[in-house]
């Protein structure tokens, strides 16, 4: 008798690559369906001809194709249902519900429940009239971090260093630059500190810490330049830069939210992450995010010895207290390899050479991020291109050995930082 499962998987990025490599060691992969996907993922995967931006499309091809567990990648189906929808037939899925979706979609509800749950975050308030909300920008008259309350790609943070900074976040969001996700602004104190993310796994009451990252959001070396998606990232972050004091404190903060979420009567189901400033009082939250990190997850997971495929079935079923989770003692680094001209405009279309040189270095895994196939060429289709990652004994190793492999690998207009993860060192 077999217990596999076919499974789709929505999403397009390294992230979700990652995933899917994951799933498919599970002994219980069955068929592996992805939407979109990408030049990676379809190497590994056949393509499900649905939109991830349809809930009822998803659920329903899921139905129809004796699906029996869909993982879902990204934020915004999260946000429109597509869990909801899914579970309505009966099918397992890896994700949360609407509802519980709202801790990414909505930053004044995830700061409701963090004031609940007694979290600790930047202080803030919420305006959705334009006049109120310049004359407290005014009155704070200094540095201050303006946001669109619902989800707006990763662009709807403002860090502002000086008022006229904070009035022009202001005059953005409520001048519909984020679209409706800019109807309501939160305004909140900044924070400084180095940043560190903490994926935790949920089935609404147990709480699974995942590894600790570091992401990189500049767009440069030495943290210049404009904010991207992430150009970079490491795993664990070390104790000189995260204590167990912290660490125990951003644990405490997980299990707490998904604590109050179900006290509220709203189950939490999938990846919970937090991103964390560790400031001088101590871990503070900037953000959770309904989904796993990207490009955190394409360090997290190569370290993390589980069964993903019935980690994530015990995640939708209320089991995951039986779950079997294990980590390697290796670290990880993966650099991001972008189109020139990224996070701005860019060329797409561009032939990729070395990604089977480089994926045969040892420890060394090329997640695919904006790519697509064209007949037996890999060519460029997207910002961020390639995830280059690493699996070492030693940091130092990881990181050579990625940068080793970014060598190998060439298409025009090939951009990247050289300083991913210096500060760990
Ligand atoms: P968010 O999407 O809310 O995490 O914001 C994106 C990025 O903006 C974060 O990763 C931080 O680098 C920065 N950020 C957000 N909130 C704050 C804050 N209160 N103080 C300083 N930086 C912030
Ligand atoms: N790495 C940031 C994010 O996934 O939102």
């Amino acid at each position: 008798m077999t217990n596999k499962i076919d499974i789709l998987l929505l999403g397009a990025g390294g992230r979700e690559h990652a995933l899917l490599v994951k799933l498919a060691e599970s002994p219980r992969a069955g068929k592996l369906y992805v939407t979109p996907g990408n030049g990676g993922m379809l190497q590994l995967a056949e393509s499900a001809p649905v939109s991830q931006d349809s809930p009822q499309e998803v659920a329903t091809w899921a139905a129809e194709n004796g699906i029996g567990l869909v993982v879902v990648g990204p934020e915004a189906p999260l946000v429109e249902g597509v869990a909801d929808a899914v579970r309505a037939k009966g099918i397992a899925c890896f994700g949360p519900n609407a509802d519980a979706a709202q801790m990414e979609g909505s930053k004044e509800f995830a700061k409701q429940v963090m004031a609940r749950a007694n979290v600790p975050t930047a202080a803030y308030r919420s305006f959705t009239d334009r006049a109120a909300a310049e004359a407290y920008v005014r009155e704070l008259a200094g540095p201050c971090v303006v946001k669109a309350d619902g989800l707006a790609a990763g662009k709807g943070v403002i860090v502002a260093a000086t008022t006229e900074e904070a009035l022009d976040g202001v005059a953005q969001c409520f001048g519909g630059a984020f679209g409706a996700a800019g109807e309501t602004v939160v305004i909140e104190e900044m924070l400084d500190g180095p940043e560190c993310s903490l994926l935790a796994l949920t089935d609404g009451t147990t709480v699974v810490p995942l590894a600790t990252s570091q992401d990189h959001k500049r767009a440069y070396d030495g943290d210049k330049g404009p904010n991207t998606g992430g150009m970079g990232v490491y795993s664990p972050v070390p104790e000189h830069l995260v204590s167990p004091d912290d660490l125990a404190t951003m644990t405490d903060v997980m299990n707490r939210v998904v604590a109050q979420l179900k006290a509220d009567g709203i189950v939490y189901s999938g990846c919970l992450y937090g991103g964390f400033m560790l400031t001088a009082e101590g871990p503070k939250v900037l953000e959770f995010n309904a989904r796993f990190g990207d490009p955190e997850t394409q360090v997290v997971l190569p370290r993390m010895h589980a069964d993903l495929v019935e980690v994530f079935l015990a995640c939708d079923n209320g089991t995951l207290d039986a779950a079997d989770v294990a980590w390697d003692d290796d670290w990880a680094v993966s650099v991001v390899l972008a189109s020139a001209g990224y996070p701005g405009s860019y060329e797409s279309g561009k032939v990729i050479t070395g990604l089977e040189k480089a994926s045969a270095q040892p420890g060394i895994t090329v997640y695919h991020a904006g790519t697509k196939l064209d007949g037996g060429n890999v060519l460029t289709a997207g910002g961020r291109v390639l995830d280059v990652t690493a699996v070492a004994p030693t940091f130092a190793e990881a990181r050579s050995r990625a940068y080793a492999a970014c060598d190998l690998i060439d298409f025009e207009g090939k951009q990247f930082r050289t300083d991913i993860g210096a500060r760990a060192l």
